[in-house]
């Protein structure tokens, strides 16, 4: 699972990173239809149709996530992933706990979510917390490919934009 290679990420790699990122994003921004939705549904109320497709599009968009990082794993385990960059040691165990924090939650708040789906509480309140655990890591992690880019210019923030392969 730790295997290093000199090589950077490969397009399929590069592409999963984006896809799931952005499909993260969606979730994040319009996951409440999907609250909206499964309250409605105990309380007997109508919902609007935009959180009616918000919500079926909740549904799906999460299942892809989950499906695309099973994916991804996959390739990770073939292939590798390349040397962290040389910054501090601390640094690069930071940034490998963040990643496999960030693989424990792209699974665990899928399956939470299809949990709360089916069972209702309490996964529902266990799934919520996905999003500021997803927030906050997203903004550390950000901050770190920043801080690669423009403090150590070392080429992190590029192999994940420039395929090696
Ligand atoms: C990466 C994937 C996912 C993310 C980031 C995500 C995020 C969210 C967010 C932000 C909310 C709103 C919480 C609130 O109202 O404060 C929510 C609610 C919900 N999501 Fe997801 N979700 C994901 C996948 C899924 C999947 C696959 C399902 C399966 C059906 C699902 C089912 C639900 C349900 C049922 C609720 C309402 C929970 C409740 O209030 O009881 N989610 N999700
Ligand atoms: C929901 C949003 C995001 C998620 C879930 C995510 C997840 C991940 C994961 C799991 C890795 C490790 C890949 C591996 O080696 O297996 C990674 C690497 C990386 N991410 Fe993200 N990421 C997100 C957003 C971003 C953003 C916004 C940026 C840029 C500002 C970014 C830049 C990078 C870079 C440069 C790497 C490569 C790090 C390295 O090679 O050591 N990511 N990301």
């Amino acid at each position: 699972m730790t295997s290093n290679r000199a090589l950077g990420y490969s397009t399929t790699q590069i592409s999963l990173h984006w896809i799931i990122a952005a499909l993260v994003l969606f979730q994040l921004l319009f996951g409440e239809s999907m609250t909206t939705v499964v309250d409605a549904q105990v309380r007997g109320n109508t919902v609007s149709p935009a959180d009616m497709s918000l919500g079926t599009a909740h549904y799906w968009v999460g299942v892809a996530v989950l499906l695309l990082v099973l994916l991804r794993l996959a390739l990770r385990v073939a292939f590798g992933t390349p040397k962290p960059a040389g910054a501090s040691a601390l640094l690069v165990k930071l940034a490998a706990a963040a990643h496999w924090l960030f693989y424990a939650l792209l699974l665990l708040v899928p399956l939470t979510g299809l949990l709360a789906y089916y069972f209702s509480d309490p996964f529902g309140d266990i799934h919520g917390l996905g999003k500021p655990a997803f927030i906050i890591l997203i903004g550390l992690h950000a901050a770190g490919a920043l801080y690669h880019q423009f403090l150590l210019k070392d080429g992190t923030l590029r192999r994940m934009l420039v395929p090696a392969r």
